[in-house]
């Protein structure tokens, strides 16, 4: 760990420590990558560079309202990758979770349709998902609401785009749109929230580029007595543009910050129970950090060895194939070439 990461660890440990301390948390995909979720624009790997296949005008019509109305394949194609229960939630949701166990949580705030939060336990009344989830669908029509399972349905069966029965429009599930309107109770619970703000609260904001308003603003509404936090592989938005002296800044990866911290906060063993983890020493990272990782239930200590290895498989995967997609399009420029 850098020495600035281990002194934000330990400010902001000091922090929650008050006995009144409240913590706010506003989170985005970044919290999701390390559960094999792509986040959207991380260079190389964000889903944006990654939708080429899906023969799209512009990146974020995947989520554009109108482009869905005239070609709504891409966003099935691409619903059924995202789609809830594919993925288990990450150390840093169990962190959130831990907060709301000890009674520090005062609200989540997510960007994220992953509902890897709800996964982790956060209760409905400590959650709001600014940008929706797949919950419940509507017809973009006349705006009928209809259950969960048939948007589940209509994808894992390849069925024909889901109409709606009283006016033949396209349904959808209740995911927030580029063209769409937030939540109301994103704006009733900001609301309210940021009016009790004061010196015992605690912002964190983590795994979010606060590229996309108007989520991006919260950070810059927050009153300067309170204090924020950013968990994030890079500064952004206002942390970035106008930080605040007090700010607590860690940059690195939200899952390590979140064991930091834990560990910092004498939590280190419940957030263990609440992932169901086994603590082995996997192999040192670049900042000589000891991270753990999620295992299968019933992993014996005797396996960390196989487990080790497959890792270092897994690892090995991405590069393999990027390796050998190189060499395939090596191979097709050289056709070409020898065409022309
Ligand atoms: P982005 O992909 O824009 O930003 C993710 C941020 O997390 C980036 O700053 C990354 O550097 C950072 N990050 C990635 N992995 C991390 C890790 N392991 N630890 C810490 N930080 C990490 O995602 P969002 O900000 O969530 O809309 O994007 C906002 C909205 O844009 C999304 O909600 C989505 C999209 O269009 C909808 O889904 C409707
Ligand atoms: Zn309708």
């Amino acid at each position: 760990m850098t020495e600035k990461n281990a002194t934000s660890i330990k400010r902001l440990a000091k922090l929650v420590k008050n006995p009144n301390a409240k913590v706010i948390f506003m989170v985005g995909a970044g919290i999701s990558t390390s559960c094999g979720i792509p986040d959207f624009r991380s260079p190389g790997t964000g889903l944006y560079d990654n939708l080429a296949k899906l023969n799209l005008p512009f990146a974020e019509a995947v989520f554009d309202i109108d482009f869905f109305e005239k070609n709504p394949e891409p966003f099935y194609t691409l619903a059924k990758e995202l789609y809830p229960g594919n993925y288990e939630p990450s150390n840093f949701h169990y962190l959130m979770r831990l907060f709301q166990d000890k009674g520090k949580l005062h609200r989540v705030y997510t960007q994220n349709i992953d509902t890897l939060e709800r996964a982790a336990g956060i209760l409905p009344d400590n959650l709001v998902e600014a940008h929706g989830s797949f919950a419940k669908n509507h017809c973009i029509k006349c705006h009928k609401v209809f259950v969960q399972e048939i948007f589940e349905q209509a994808i894992n069966e390849d069925k024909e785009f889901l109409k709606c029965v009283h006016c033949n429009g396209l349904i959808k599930p209740q995911i927030v749109f580029f063209g769409e309107n937030l939540p109301s109770l994103f704006f009733s619970s900001w609301d309210d929230d940021c009016a009790k703000l004061g010196e015992d609260h605690i912002v964190i904001v983590a795994g979010t580029s606060l590229a996309v308003y108007p989520f991006a603003s919260l950070p810059t509404e927050v009153p300067k007595i309170t204090n924020r936090s950013l968990i994030n592989l890079q500064r952004v938005g206002d942390f970035k543009n106008n930080p605040r002296k007090s700010d607590v800044i860690y940059l690195g990866s939200s899952d390590h910050a979140a064991e930091q911290l834990a560990a910092e906060l004498g939590w280190l063993d419940d957030l263990k129970i609440l992932t169901n983890m086994t603590t082995i020493k996997l192999q040192e990272d670049e900042n000589r950090e000891t991270c753990f990782t999620h295992e299968d239930k019933d992993l014996k200590l005797d396996k960390v060895a196989d487990v080790l290895e497959k890792l270092k498989l897994d690892e090995r995967e991405p590069e393999e194939k990027a390796g050998s997609e190189k060499g395939e399009k090596e191979k097709e420029l050289e056709v070409q070439k020898e065409r022309d």
